[in-house]
This record gives C-alpha cells, sequence and structure tokens, in this order.
C-alpha cells in the first residue's frame, strides 16, 4: 500500500512582492457554471474554469451522469448540456473530493432525480455538517440518509419534490444554493430568505442560463419545471484566492504588486473593507464587468496595520478570509477581535482553533472564543505548523512565513490544490521565499 502524499513546505522571509500575479478561476461560479452547463439544453463554454481538485471533482461527477464535457484548453471547459431531465443514474459512489460546495449543490439538484445517487467525500468534508441541507430538502420532499448528519449522503431518487418557503437559519450561500436547485424540479414555487446576505452566484448564474428568479441581497424565488439554456461563462479570478497576496503585499515592506482582474463581487470582499479599516494601501483600477460580475485590478501597496474590531455584518462577506485575515491582524499594532463567526469551525478545518494554535506556535497571544478569535499584535518567530489539511490553514502560514523572524515549516500542503494549484510558484514569482521540504 502507498501511504498518503504528505507534501510541505517552508517559507521563509523573501524579497519585497513586485510585479503583476494572475490569480486562476473562481472556485464558487467554477462549481456552478458546470452544473448549470450539465442541465442546459445546447453547448456551453466556460473560460477562466479554475483547474482546483474541487471544481474537477465536480466535472468528473456530471461526466459519470452521462454529460460530455471537453477540456480543450487548460481553465476552458465545453459542457454539452443534456437538459433539465438528461441526467443519467451513475454507478458507484460519487466522490466530491474536498468540496463542500460541490456536494451541498449536488445533494440539492440530485435529491430532485429519477435515479438514486451516493455523495461522498475525503476526510475533511466527511466531517462537515450536512443537516442544513438535509432538513430543507427533506420539508422540500426529498429522502437523504446520512449517519449523524454527515457525509456519505445516500439520495433517493424517484421523489416528487414540492417548493417550499425557507427562512434559512444560517448565512449559508451553500444551502440557500442547494434548495434554489431542488426548486428547479419542485413543483410550485421556491423561495429562500438568509439572516443575512451571502454570494449570490447561484442566483445570477441561473438568470444568466435563462431561468426566471426573482433575488435581492438576503432573498431569491423562483418557480419550478423551468429548462435552462445554454450560454458561456466567463469565471472572473477566485477573490479568496488573490486574499493571500492581498495580505502578503500588504505586511512585507517595499512592496507593490497587481492582481490582474480579480473578482468584486461585494458578497466576497469584506476582507477589503476590514484592511482598508486596519490601514491597508489597496487601490481597483482598470474596474469593468467580466460575465457579469465586477473585477479590477487590485495594486497592493505596504502599508502598517493597527489592530481593528471586525465588524460582524463584515463576516459573511469575507467568510473564506479569516486565515489571511489572522496573519494580517498577528502583525497589526494592536489587538485584532473576531466576533460572530463561529461558521470558521465548520470549513475545510475548525479555522479558530487551527489558526490560534498555528499562531500561538509562531509567538503570538491569541485568545481563541467560540465564535471568534482575539489576536494581539506582534513580531512572529519560526515555529512548525499544520495545516490540518486545510488549503486556506497552509497559504495563510506561507504568508506568515514572509514576516516570520526564523523558518516556518508547514505540515500538509497537498489540499492547496483544491483551490489554488500552482500558489507556490505564483508566490515564489511574487518574491515570496518559499519551498518545497
Ligand atoms: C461557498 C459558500 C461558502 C464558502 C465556500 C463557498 C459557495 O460556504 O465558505 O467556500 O460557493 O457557495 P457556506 O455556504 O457554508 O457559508
Amino acid at each position: 500500500m502507498t501511504s498518503p502524499r504528505q507534501e510541505s513546505w517552508t517559507a521563509t522571509r523573501g524579497t519585497p512582492l513586485r510585479g503583476e500575479v494572475a490569480i486562476p478561476g473562481d472556485k464558487s461560479v467554477s462549481h456552478r457554471a458546470v452544473m448549470l452547463a450539465a442541465l442546459a439544453d445546447g453547448t456551453s463554454r466556460i473560460d477562466g474554469f479554475l483547474e482546483g481538485a474541487d471544481t474537477r471533482a465536480t466535472a468528473a461527477i456530471f461526466e459519470r451522469m452521462g454529460v460530455r464535457i471537453e477540456a480543450p484548453s487548460p481553465s476552458t471547459r465545453i459542457v454539452h448540456g443534456v437538459g433539465i431531465d438528461g441526467l443519467r443514474a451513475p454507478s458507484g459512489v460519487l466522490d466530491c473530493g474536498n468540496a463542500g460546495t460541490g456536494m451541498r449543490l449536488l445533494s440539492g439538484l440530485l435529491a430532485a432525480q429519477p435515479f438514486d445517487s451516493v455523495l461522498a467525500g475525503d476526510a475533511s468534508l466527511s466531517r462537515r455538517p450536512m443537516k442544513r441541507v438535509i432538513e430543507p430538502l427533506s420539508r422540500m420532499g426529498a429522502r437523504i440518509d446520512a449517519e449523524g448528519g454527515l457525509p456519505p449522503l445516500r439520495i433517493h431518487g424517484g421523489r416528487a419534490l414540492r417548493g417550499i418557503d425557507f427562512e434559512s437559519p444560517v448565512a449559508s450561500a451553500q444551502v440557500k444554493s442547494a434548495v434554489l436547485l431542488a426548486g428547479l424540479f419542485a413543483r410550485g414555487e421556491t423561495s429562500v430568505r438568509e439572516p443575512h446576505p451571502t454570494r449570490d452566484y447561484t442566483e445570477r448564474m441561473l438568470a444568466a442560463f435563462g431561468v426566471d428568479i426573482d433575488f435581492a441581497p438576503g432573498r431569491a424565488r423562483l418557480r419550478g419545471g423551468q429548462r435552462l439554456r445554454a450560454t458561456d461563462v466567463a469565471v472572473p479570478a477566485d477573490f479568496s484566492s488573490a486574499a493571500f497576496f492581498i495580505v502578503a503585499a500588504t505586511l512585507v515592506p517595499g512592496s507593490e504588486l497587481r492582481l490582474r482582474a480579480v473578482g468584486l463581487n461585494p458578497r466576497r470582499t469584506g476582507l477589503l473593507a476590514a484592511l482598508r479599516a486596519m490601514g491597508a494601501d489597496i487601490v481597483e483600477e482598470n474596474a469593468a464587468t467580466e460575465g457579469g460580475e465586477p473585477v479590477a485590478d487590485l495594486v497592493v501597496r505596504h502599508a502598517p496595520l493597527r489592530g481593528i474590531a471586525v465588524p460582524a455584518q463584515l463576516v459573511p462577506d469575507m467568510i473564506d478570509e479569516f486565515p489571511a485575515l489572522a496573519v494580517a491582524a498577528a502583525c497589526a499594532d494592536g489587538t485584532t477581535v473576531v466576533s460572530e463567526a463561529a461558521e470558521l469551525r465548520v470549513k475545510e478545518s475548525d479555522r479558530i482553533a487551527a489558526m490560534a494554535t498555528g499562531l500561538r506556535a509562531l509567538g503570538a497571544a491569541v485568545e481563541e472564543r467560540p465564535d471568534g478569535l482575539v489576536i494581539a499584535g506582534g513580531a512572529l518567530r519560526g515555529g512548525t505548523i499544520e495545516s490540518h489539511g486545510d488549503h486556506r490553514i497552509a497559504m495563510a502560514f506561507a504568508v506568515a512565513g514572509q514576516l516570520a523572524g526564523r523558518e516556518v515549516a508547514i505540515a500538509d500542503v497537498a489540499n492547496v490544490a483544491t483551490s489554488f494549484p500552482g500558489f507556490d510558484g505564483l508566490a515564489r514569482q511574487a518574491g515570496f521565499g518559499l519551498r518545497a521540504r
């Protein structure tokens, strides 16, 4: 038997970050583009598709259900849609890999199919809560078995779904999207309201595929029984991947880095507001709209930061950026407080615990709270970090290594490929000190 792949990095101070970086495509948008193109009538082209393990897993799942997907060049997919009623029963378990988005969105879509299916994932995904989607989908008439509310999900086919009026208890785009995708197949109208607006890519993309959907921040409503019309999708660069470069260029003295055409959907860019409140110098240039999404170049110059209390209303808009923010906070002058962010405990790892433990290993004073962190800024020293198999924890500590007094060893970084294949190469090109161990 081969042992599991254990890759690790050593991060050390590099040079000031300079030049331009082309960030890969958005993960959230790439997942949805494959899903909707597969269900559409006709052929769709996706440009800027993220060649990450997560999004490739989603594409492979649709191929197993009879959808032909061509990859004429890297980051391009031609998806031959089979129509809303055209998916075929897959044989065997469908592997979502590390992707919560893949599994939760697919649960809504598969709950409405005439065939049974099983969704499984890796060790991290197998620990993530699925009740949040099973509960509303069951109310729509779905039957999904999941021991303890955890993957694998055994989805029973042949159920007639009915629309619901769902008031979501969590601010989660994945939950909202699962219900909306099931609603496409349901009798009557499905509406979702959320406690705080979350990213609306599913809604925007359904509209782009010709679905009549009514949505505004915090709510969405559609009628079941509509067909999707193929369309081309231009995927913007992923803000969450850009975040590591934004924080690094802000922290490393002498840096001036341009990140090209980054997606700036307002439900994603809470980190910009938080960093600017801390004193960051981030300028948006060449603003444009790409595939219906705002994009701009971000020019990031080094600036000294001061600690802040992160406003709770920003939390959903920067939910994936807390690992990066925590490193910024640890290098800021003063104290940063993160609260009302308990969702961080059920991400790819428990990110509150992972960041607290990791930053403490580098000498930072961090208080861990049930729903957040209190981080006292100061100088970081070298140390050894466990990524807990979480891509964003690994990349955040690669950034910390640019500021630490001695080298930072980061174990278990293979999962960076789920969202940002090639991160280490791009980081080195920009000036990071980062090498494989
Ligand atoms: C995502 C929604 C968020 C986010 C995840 C991607 C999406 O998760 O953390 O990385 O694509 O819908 P939640 O819905 O659990 O907040």
